[in-house]
């Protein structure tokens, strides 16, 4: 059933073979020749209230059917008005005001712009840089890639961008300082304030990270002090702080937003993925009133555009979808079931000789491979052993989100665990099960390779 290069789709992968899906209910995905897989991590985590869900497409189709669209720059609606409210009393920013795109990237692109002009409305024309991490993604757009920690998405196009500066990322396992928590005093936090210096403070305009690191480095999760330290920096020499939420909002982590796991407000947020849960490709970017009010103050406008801004089907898509969240309680199910999702991988996996790492928080874990546990060694790069894991879970009915490069950009494999919040005990099973298998048979072959 392959259908590249036959059909005129430009497909993303030009090797892969494209099954062609006709459903989707709750956990599972249902594909023309009546396969079902356990949608196991919503391709990069962005399904969170499950397939099928009729209250959320039937409040889209009410929307496009009263008006679909208007231009950002001269109509409201009340679908956006109204989901504003409800995001406004949920997110940890005071007197919210929230900027809608449609993707991860353009949030984040958003918030780097929107940073910029309020330094600029702060007085402060010379603070042009955004310090961010290694083992990162902030998107696909030239202006996310500079601030992107993940090099083979950067390299063909590095000469295109003005880069940004880079710290190391809390990323315990292999530990960039070769330090174990809590001896290592948060190198990694303390990094912060040596670039902040070495760059001239009166240069630096924001931080950018992922609260917990997302699809990089596969759910590393910082060690307790962390976001305390980057906030206390953060304020020490007025740099706004952008926490790059695309991934982990909307009750990921067991939380409506991750911050508020860690106790620190930032000052702007990018959000996407669970905001619809993959309904509508909508995007927000988060950010304080006192901040638009400054910017208003000095330049009368945020200079930015998008055609597709501020759009009615997508604030209908994301009410419908945070009346899923709340009535059913979903992020509490999350943070409840979560825990166990964790105790399972490491039971059933925790002992192979190819895992080196469990880890994650909330429904956001990841599994790290190895080809020695004493070393840590990584399987070399053509071994493709996480695509290949991830291949044999597809064939056996459970999709999940491999990722590579966590040892040198390019060596070191891990794949990603993070259903739907509304899946069962016994579909748990029936993934972590399943998941063990393949990876027995992925070392199998790969060992022998
Ligand atoms: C943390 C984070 N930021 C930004 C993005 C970019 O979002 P999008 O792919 O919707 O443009 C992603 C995508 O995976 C992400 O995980």
């Amino acid at each position: 059933m392959s259908k590249h290069p036959q059909g005129h789709v430009f497909y993303r992968r030009m090797a892969h073979d494209y099954p062609v899906i006709e459903r989707g209910e709750g956990v599972y995905l249902y594909d023309a020749g009546g396969r079902r897989y356990i949608d196991a991590s919503g391709g990069p985590l962005v399904v969170n209230v499950g397939h099928g869900v009729g209250s959320i497409a039937q409040a889209m189709a009410r929307q496009a059917a009263q008006v679909a669209y208007v231009h950002g720059s001269l109509f409201t609606t009340e679908a956006l008005e109204a989901y504003s409210r409800r995001l406004a009393a949920k997110v940890p920013l005071p007197d919210a005001r929230f900027f809608y795109l449609s993707s991860g990237s353009e949030a984040v692109e958003t918030a780097l712009k929107f940073v910029r002009q309020a330094q600029l409305a702060r007085g402060e024309p010379a603070r042009d840089r955004i310090i961010s991490r290694w083992g990162s993604y902030h998107g696909m757009t030239l202006g996310t890639l500079a601030v992107s920690g993940k090099p083979s998405m950067r390299a063909p196009y590095a000469s295109m961008f003005q880069d940004m500066p880079h710290i190391q990322p809390p990323y315990c396992y292999r530990c960039p300082f070769g330090a174990t928590w809590p001896e290592c005093g948060l190198a990694c936090a303390r990094q912060l304030e040596d670039e902040v210096l070495r760059q001239g403070p009166e240069r630096v305009a924001g931080f950018i990270a992922e609260p917990v690191g997302g699809a990089t480095l596969g759910a590393i999760v910082p060690p307790e002090g962390y976001w305390e330290l980057v906030g206390e920096i953060c304020d020490r020499y007025g740099l706004m702080l952008i926490a790059d939420e695309v991934l982990t909002g909307y009750g990921r982590t067991g939380a409506w937003f991750a911050m508020q796991r860690f106790g620190v407000e930032p000052d702007v947020m990018a959000l996407a993925k669970g905001a619809t849960g993959g309904y509508f490709p909508l995007s927000i970017t988060a950010v304080r009133g006192t901040d638009v009010e400054a910017v208003r103050v000095a330049h009368g406008d945020f200079n930015h555009g998008g055609t597709f801004s501020h759009h009615a089907v997508g604030a209908a898509a994301a009410r419908a979808t945070l009346d899923y969240l709340e009535g059913d309680d979903l992020v509490g199910r999350a943070a409840a079931l979560g825990p166990s999702l964790g105790e399972q991988l490491d039971e059933a996996l925790g002992g192979l000789p190819s895992v080196g790492d469990v880890r994650g928080i909330g429904m956001m874990w990841a599994v790290e491979f190895v080809a020695d546990r004493e070393t840590k060694a990584p399987y070399p790069r053509d071994v493709h052993f996480a695509d290949r894991v991830c291949a044999r879970c597809m064939e056996l009915g459970v999709l999940l989100y491999p990722g590579h490069g966590s040892v040198d950009g390019v060596r070191g494999d891990h794949l990603m665990v993070a259903p739907p919040y509304v899946v069962t005990g016994d579909q748990l099973e029936v993934i972590v099960g399943t998941l063990r298998r393949a990876i027995e048979e992925v070392a199998d072959v790969a060992d022998l390779a």
